[in-house]
């Protein structure tokens, strides 16, 4: 039946944007709200999977029955995920992750003078690519949020990543993206499979992702 149909896997979910300290008081982070992670990790749940979700800050309840592990940092988030992968069965990357952060953070909080300021940027770690690198048996699924050019984008995503399943979405679509309770997607197979869905609620697609993942795991 439909709530068990994952029970015995584990199943670790990202979610939300991380948040990169510039000082005690000030960060750069993203437009995420974290709702599409939040989503799924009650979906899996829901399906009987025992799920923990990784969660940069967001203002969301946990759902039911999940452990949640809050993080602020990609380095934070991806420490988290690195230590908990092999045990897993399943992975969800919907966290929308810095791609870089200041290189440095001040102990103190940094003071105005009247001039120009640069914030020079270091990279993060790829935490997806790094799992897909590592992946033996898990099934890895990874989220792309693109403006432009989202179905090339998505799959040159895919097959580099080295993703199972990848969730490509057009953010700047009314009814699509960040914060919105409704999201616009596409399921992308390195088959050259791919399965467009209407617009319809992030738990919806989340449970389309459920069936997907049941297929999977085989
Ligand atoms: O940022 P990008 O569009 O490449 O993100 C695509 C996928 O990679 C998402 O699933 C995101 O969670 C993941 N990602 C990650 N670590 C990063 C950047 C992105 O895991 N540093």
């Amino acid at each position: 039946s439909k709530s068990d149909c994952l029970k015995g896997k584990k199943v670790l979910v990202t979610a939300g944007g991380t948040q990169e300290p510039l000082d005690p008081v000030r960060f750069l982070g993203n437009r995420s709200s974290g709702r599409m992670g939040y989503a799924i990790a009650q979906a899996m749940q829901e399906a009987g999977a025992e799920t923990i979700l990784v969660s940069a800050p967001t203002d969301l309840p946990v759902p039911n029955g999940v452990k949640r592990i809050s993080v602020q940092t990609a380095l934070e988030m991806h420490d988290v995920v690195l230590n908990n992968f092999s045990d897993m069965d399943v992975i969800v990357k919907a966290a929308a992750v810095a791609d870089y952060r200041p290189a440095t953070n001040a102990e103190q909080k940094i003071k105005k003078d009247g001039t120009n300021r640069t914030i020079e940027l270091v990279p993060n770690p790829d935490i997806l690519a790094e799992l897909g690198r590592r992946k033996t048996s898990q099934v890895l699924i990874g989220f792309a949020a693109e403006t432009e050019n989202l179905l090339a984008y998505a799959q040159e995503k895919m097959h580099r990543k080295n993703v199972d399943l990848l969730v490509a979405n057009d953010v700047t679509k009314p009814g699509a993206g960040f914060g919105s309770p409704t999201n616009i997607v596409s399921f992308l197979f390195p088959d050259g499979r791919r399965i467009d869905f209407p617009q319809m609620s992030k738990l919806e697609i989340a449970r389309n992702l459920v069936e997907e993942i049941v297929n999977l795991l085989g």
